[in-house]
């Protein structure tokens, strides 16, 4: 529950912080001191709090992560260093700090926006070749998901299941869960297809059909003995 809100109260969270930055920066930038003191002023509270909601999800996202990856380390130092720029830029009115501050933070956003499009790719290239034998679609007659989820697991394009996992689930190639002795229940198989584990490390299936995620985690599970 609370971990499903992370993400997205993160994400809402940079957004506001960004708009109230950049309103900031514009105050100063048009030679307004009084109207920038109102508006710190006013939003003193919510700059806290918003503040505060920001790098606590993002800590705790890259926590829960395992291992930060390259492009995290970045963005984490590009938005700590904007943190006492920024203080300092706006306590000397000082633009040239106050504009270097807000780049570091949108140039963190960008980052993480181009490394999300550079993901959906890699998961779009993913799909499954038509099948002559086996029935994928689950309405029509003599459906079997296991089946259909087998034939997925060995046959999707890009990188298979099996090249890491083997035909059994038990191969653990590359760092790769037995997949024969995983806790997790169906709803939590489809969502680490779905949205990839460990950085990557089990890649994200992003756009399969949604009768497909049944099958996998069908098959998937069907792989506990
Ligand atoms: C490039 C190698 C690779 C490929 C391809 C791959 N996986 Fe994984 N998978 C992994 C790794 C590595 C992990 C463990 C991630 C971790 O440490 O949390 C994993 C974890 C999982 C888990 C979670 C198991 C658990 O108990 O936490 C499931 C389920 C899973 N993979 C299913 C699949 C399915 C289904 C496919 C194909 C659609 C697939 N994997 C393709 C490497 C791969």
């Amino acid at each position: 529950m609370i971990q499903s809100l992370l993400l997205p109260t993160h994400k809402v969270a940079v957004i506001i912080f960004l708009l109230h930055y950049v309103i900031k920066t514009f105050l100063l930038l048009i030679n307004k001191p009084e109207a920038l003191k109102k508006y710190t002023a006013g939003t003193k509270v919510l700059e806290m709090i918003i503040s505060v909601l920001f790098l606590f999800t993002g800590v705790w996202l890259m926590v829960e992560k395992g291992s930060p990856s390259t492009l995290q380390i970045i963005k984490f130092t590009l938005v700590a260093l904007s943190i006492p720029i920024a203080i300092i830029g706006f306590k000397k009115s000082n633009k040239a700090m106050a504009v270097t501050a807000l780049l570091f933070i949108i140039g963190a956003y960008g980052l993480a926006e181009m490394n999300k499009a550079n993901k959906k790719k890699a998961a779009l290239k993913a799909t499954v070749e038509a099948t002559r034998d086996v029935v994928t679609d689950p309405a029509a007659a003599g459906y079997n998901a296991v089946k259909h989820g087998e034939y997925v697991y060995n046959n999707i394009s890009g990188v298979p299941c099996k090249s890491c996992h083997g035909a059994d689930g038990k191969a653990m190639i590359g760092g790769a869960k037995d997949l024969s002795i995983t806790t997790l229940d169906k709803e939590g198989i489809k969502s680490a297809i779905k949205n990839g584990q460990n950085g990557g490390k089990m890649p994200p299936y992003g756009s399969l059909q949604p009768a497909e995620y049944d099958a996998l985690a069908e098959f998937v599970l069907s792989l506990k003995k």
